[in-house]
């Protein structure tokens, strides 16, 4: 049995070994993540298929998605609670994604914005995985019957390609998958670029390190990046639109001390921007010590972590298989 309770309902979300874990990724989804095992049966996948349509080298390859496995873990999923796994590990991802790849239409992929982003992007490598990536992600979710997916608005179109494929399936061949539906977190702020407050903390910023705090920075590193992020000339702490630096650095706060603006406000609000800056460093480095010490012991192990890795792609496999016997079936595949 994969589940102690299996009456709960299903979670299921992904993230891509594409590069270090960083604040954004922990405060907009990681810890998201962890909360959702107190009341749901949750499943998170290492998605290293979606990750090929971007070249790279397979020892360093290889290495990320390790990384991305132990640093899930140290944030506190707990795979004995909860299913982590690496998606090419089960290779009915792969299969399913063929047969719906087979149902759905060029024009639904054409309208994707992420595909659009990206091929203009990457205008030397626009191959077909890039294409049908969120066929490979409606695979991913209905391989298990999920009923909430935790992900960003940026990924609204391929769940809505997801339930679109569940419902176009369900129609011609009767009830076999859930249609699943979105869970846009409650709490979980969406982290910025210290050098360009108005842009979202992300790998692919160009303003330089300096600009991401990874969940792997030593104290030193995450007080120099702090001290630096830009602020404004007001010298004013608030929270609002036009002060998207300081904003910022008070999402940040209230996001590792788990605490709302208005008490962030109470507790920094007078303090001087050099003051702010502090607090909130000081802050940051108390949440990420004891994680980056978890991370370095799990990594440490790696013999536990492997044994780990299997188990739980075993668990994954007995859910997705399952369905794929009933796709098989319906499709008269012999
Ligand atoms: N496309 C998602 C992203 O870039 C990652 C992903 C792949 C995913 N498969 C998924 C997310 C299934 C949720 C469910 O963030």
């Amino acid at each position: 049995m994969v589940w102690d309770n299996n009456d709960r309902q299903r979670i299921y979300s992904g993230m891509q070994p594409s590069g270090v874990v960083h604040l954004g990724n922990y405060l907009g989804a990681l810890t998201n993540w962890v909360h959702l095992q107190d009341d749901y049966n949750c499943i998170y996948c290492i998605v290293d298929l979606h990750a090929l349509t971007v070249r790279s080298d397979g020892a360093q390859f290889r290495r990320k998605c390790r990384e991305l496995f132990a640093m899930i873990m140290a944030v506190g999923v707990d795979p004995a609670r909860s299913v982590l796994y690496v998606q090419s590990q089960v290779a009915e991802h792969s299969e399913l994604a063929w047969i719906f790849n087979c149902y759905t239409y060029m024009g639904e992929l054409g309208r994707m914005t992420q595909y659009k982003e990206k091929s203009q992007k990457h205008e030397d490598n626009i191959n077909a995985g890039l294409f049908t990536y969120p066929v490979l992600q409606a695979a991913d979710i209905l391989l298990y019957k999920t009923n909430y997916v935790p992900i960003g608005e940026d990924q609204r179109q391929h769940l809505e390609l997801s339930r679109d494929l569940a419902e176009r399936f369900n129609k011609v061949y009767g009830e076999v998958f859930a249609v699943p539906d979105i869970l846009v977190p409650k709490v979980g702020a969406r982290i910025k670029s210290l050098q360009e407050p108005e842009k979202k903390m992300s790998k692919s910023d160009t303003s330089g390190d300096g600009a991401i705090i990874y969940l792997t920075d030593s104290p030193a590193a995450i007080r120099s990046k702090i001290k630096k992020a830009v602020t404004d000339s007001d010298a004013r702490v608030a929270h609002s639109p036009d002060k998207p630096g300081v904003s910022n650095l008070l999402d940040i706060y209230a996001g590792v001390k788990r605490i709302t603006i208005e008490n962030a406000l109470s507790e920094i609000g007078q303090c001087s921007y050099g003051a702010l800056k502090e607090a909130v460093a000081d802050a940051v480095a108390a949440e990420l010590e004891p994680i980056t010490q978890r991370y370095n012991d799990i990594l440490a192990d790696k013999a536990a972590m492997e044994d780990t890795m299997h188990s739980n792609a075993a668990r994954a496999k007995t859910i997705a298989a399952a369905t794929m016997r009933q796709v098989r079936k319906k499709l008269g595949l012999l």
